[in-house]
């Protein structure tokens, strides 16, 4: 590309992404522009304040001193006869305050897509990942896939990850505040304009962690959603506190890289060695070994703030009516112990039991995948997937 077409392209994109209109309730700093990963997307990136306030639950843990209380805290939570979550749980305790996260609006980078936009993608990722899990490399981008296909992308982390605010872990950074900043999001976003034409729709996806906070979105806020999009999660929980101990969790302020250095020792990651990594996340040989080692070495945190309150917020929800998509990765070991059509297909049985009035609903296992379906070599096979369900929904 010349150098003259190169600044038409970079202006263009400006002028798309400077169309996205937010209401004045949250004014972005730090802003940037640039393109998705295959530059199928512009996106507008930087940083809101949000001002939320919610009932945690007093969690009667400390975050550890090192790593012999951490790796006893990890036995505790996987010992027979006593349920943690319940045991450390001191009630209901209140929380409100004023956050700054890191957010990034995606439309579609050619500009006549952009103005026919009428449905945004809430993504949600899981734990010890971030944003980028969805708009990870050329190829592997949700961000991407959905940009091509017309959709608008909100991405952003989670309060306690990546660039956002790193607030007290144990007592603040839980489900139900992560519920109120994302539903304060969400109303601002229904309102936003892309070049002065309204969004219609708004999709709750999420994967792991991430489906979890949008089920518990739902069960609170259920118009928030036009759709659901659940991915890397089911009913199936056997293998989940197995693959806890896999992640041999460590103290992120610990880790080697010096990246999470000066954390509160409650922010937790993986041990530094790959198969902490590989074991919960992905299928060898299905992924390319360039991808796994570019996550394992931006690899994130996890708080048991989080881990030990999403529970108290998720239920079945007999009354959502709109379409709701599940998929998961057909050797997602943390959801189906790798196999996720044992003893039925785990999709169907997640959307079933918690979506029984869902007018549409779709399920996909993704081939060869484990719990990290973006991020295996049949990535796209599930967000094509996903992307047609929302099209033969109308939306
Ligand atoms: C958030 O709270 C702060 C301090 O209480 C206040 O100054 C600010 O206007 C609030 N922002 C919003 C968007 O409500
Ligand atoms: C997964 O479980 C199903 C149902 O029991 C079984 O038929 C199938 O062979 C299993 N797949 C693998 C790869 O083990």
């Amino acid at each position: 590309m010349g150098v003259s077409a190169f600044l038409m392209r970079v202006a263009s994109l400006i002028a798309v992404a400077q169309g996205v209109q937010l209401d004045t309730t949250f004014v972005m700093s730090q802003t940037t522009v640039g393109l998705s990963a295959a530059g199928k997307a512009a996106c507008l990136r930087g940083k809101i304040k949000v001002n939320a306030s919610a009932t945690n639950t007093k969690l009667l843990v400390k975050s550890p001193v090192g790593q012999p209380d951490l790796t006893q805290t990890t036995v505790d939570m996987a010992t027979v006869g006593i349920d943690y979550a319940a045991m450390v749980n001191g009630g209901p305790s209140q929380v409100s305050g004023t956050y700054q996260l890191y957010v990034e609006l995606c439309v579609p980078a050619d500009p006549v897509a952009a103005l026919k936009v009428q449905t945004l993608q809430f993504l949600n990722h899981g734990g010890t990942l971030d944003h980028t899990y969805w708009d990870f490399a050329p190829g592997y981008s949700y961000v991407d896939a959905a940009a091509a296909a017309g959709y608008a992308t909100f991405n952003y982390d989670r309060l306690g990850y990546g660039l956002s605010d790193h607030p007290d872990p144990n007592q603040v950074v839980q489900a139900a505040l992560q519920r109120e900043i994302a539903h304060q999001i969400i109303q601002v976003l229904r309102k936003a304009t892309i070049g002065g034409i309204g969004i219609k729709n708004v999709v709750g996806v999420g994967h792991s962690a991430g489906s979890a906070l949008t089920l518990a979105i739902v069960g609170k806020y259920p118009a928030d959603f036009d759709a659901l999009i659940f991915t890397g999660i089911s009913t199936s929980i056997e293998g989940v506190a197995r693959a806890q101990i896999s992640f041999n969790l460590i103290p992120a302020a610990l880790d080697p890289s010096g990246r999470f250095a000066g954390l509160d020792k409650g922010y937790l990651t993986q041990g530094a060695v790959p198969q902490d990594f590989q074991f919960p996340f992905y299928r060898y040989p299905d992924f390319d070994p360039t991808i796994f080692k570019k996550q394992f070495d931006t690899r994130q945190t996890t708080v048991l703030g989080e881990l030990l309150t999403f529970n108290s917020v998720i239920a079945p929800q007999p009354t959502y009516t709109g379409p709701v998509d599940v998929v998961l990765g057909q050797q997602d070991y943390i959801f189906c112990q790798a196999n996720c059509s044992y003893p039925t297909d785990q999709a169907q049985t997640f959307v079933n039991a918690l979506f029984p009035a869902s007018k549409s609903k779709g399920t996909f296992l993704q081939p060869k995948s484990g719990h990290l379906i973006a991020q295996h070599y049949n990535a796209n096979a599930g967000f094509s997937h996903s992307l047609q369900f929302l099209k033969s929904n109308s939306l």
